[in-house]
């Protein structure tokens, strides 16, 4: 049984953290209401300058130290992201020329939010399918570069980050006790465009937009599909809640995160929270997330994790994975 198995995690903060304080200094809202709603307390902002290849780059040096693993040995790039560098080419293909990776393909997926679990699908099915030996999953973000500075009902929910893992191809023996990547699963349903998104684009507008979101529609909207989609996965694997050791969900808002967890009778210490120090990193913050737990102890090699995200468009899904 051939299985894609996580050899490193990377991530990578901008050094600027803004509070929720200095927010209040740019729009009328307050540290308690920022608290009370999101769960947020403060996000990294990238510099002036500092792009999401930047950021992207950062983040898988550091995964491809912590696996030990060699640039040269990638032969796939997948990064998630709604920041692209340019309209095109690619951020995937700065990524690959600046780790120094001359082999393979390199291509960026958008699947906003959900974005690094349509990456890791995607790569983990092409190591499934034998089409790549050792791939690099990345989630890049600068969504402040897209945020309206004067609009308090978004601006104080993002923040910049990218997280990213090498993926290598293993034999395993074809059970849930093995290492590596034992589902995916993938939604999208486009009829909630409205809901969330940017109103710029090369082909609609020719300027790059701003971030628009309805966010009490899609607050419940995510409670909803998140659940449906974290019980997709146990059943998938035939597992009850307390087989899985952490979950590691996208980090949009703590009532999210809370509410998902009740629902599903998921004892809220197996749920790695970030939002208050990250924000919403959008397709970075899974692996932010992951890195984090894995950094501090939390998660083991050998843990059974369940990750799991819902973004713009919508799309939302899953990856069932033994670190
Ligand atoms: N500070 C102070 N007040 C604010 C505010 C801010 N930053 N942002 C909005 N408000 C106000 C609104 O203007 C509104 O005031 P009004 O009642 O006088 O009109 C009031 O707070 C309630 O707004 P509402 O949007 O209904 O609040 P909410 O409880 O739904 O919380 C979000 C807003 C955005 C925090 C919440 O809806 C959310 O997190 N949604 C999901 C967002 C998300 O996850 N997006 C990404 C998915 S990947």
């Amino acid at each position: 049984m051939r299985r894609s198995v996580i050899a490193g995690v990377g991530a990578y903060l901008p050094e600027r953290v803004m509070t929720n304080a200095e927010m209040a200094t740019i729009v009328d809202t307050t540290d308690d209401w920022i608290v009370e709603r999101t769960g947020i307390r403060c996000r990294h902002i990238a510099a002036e300058g500092e792009k999401t290849s930047d950021l992207a780059v950062h983040a898988a040096t550091r995964a491809l130290a912590a696996a030990g693993i060699e640039a040269a040995e990638v032969d796939l790039i997948v990064l998630a992201t709604a920041t692209p560098d340019w309209t095109f080419p690619a951020t995937a293909t700065t990524v690959q020329a600046r780790l120094g990776v001359r082999k393979g393909a390199a291509f960026d997926v958008q699947a906003v939010c959900s974005g690094f679990i349509y990456a890791l699908a995607t790569a983990d099915n092409f190591i499934k399918a034998g089409q790549s030996q050792c791939a690099l999953v990345i989630g890049a973000e600068t969504f402040s570069r897209i945020l309206d500075w004067t609009d308090r009902g978004t601006c104080v929910l993002f923040g910049d980050g990218a997280g990213a893992i090498v993926l290598k191809a293993e034999q395993g023996q074809g059970g849930i006790a093995d290492r590596g990547v034992h589902s995916t699963h993938l939604h999208a349903d486009g009829r909630h465009h409205d809901l969330l998104w940017v109103d710029g684009g090369p082909s609609s507008t020719q300027t790059t937009g701003k971030l628009r979101m309805l966010g009490n529609q899609v607050f419940r909207h995510a409670v909803v599909n998140l659940a449906e989609v974290v019980t997709e996965a146990l059943a998938a694997n035939d597992l009850q809640p307390d087989a899985i050791d952490w979950i590691i969900p996208h980090q949009a808002n703590r009532r999210i995160l809370d509410g998902t967890a009740r629902k599903l009778g998921i004892a809220p210490e197996k749920v790695v929270v970030t939002v208050d120090h990250h924000g919403n990193t959008s397709a970075a913050s899974v692996p932010l997330a992951l890195a984090e737990a894995i950094a501090d102890g939390r998660v083991k090699r050998g843990d059974l994790l369940l990750l799991e995200a819902m973004g713009g468009g919508f799309t939302w899904g899953s990856a069932l994975v033994r670190f």
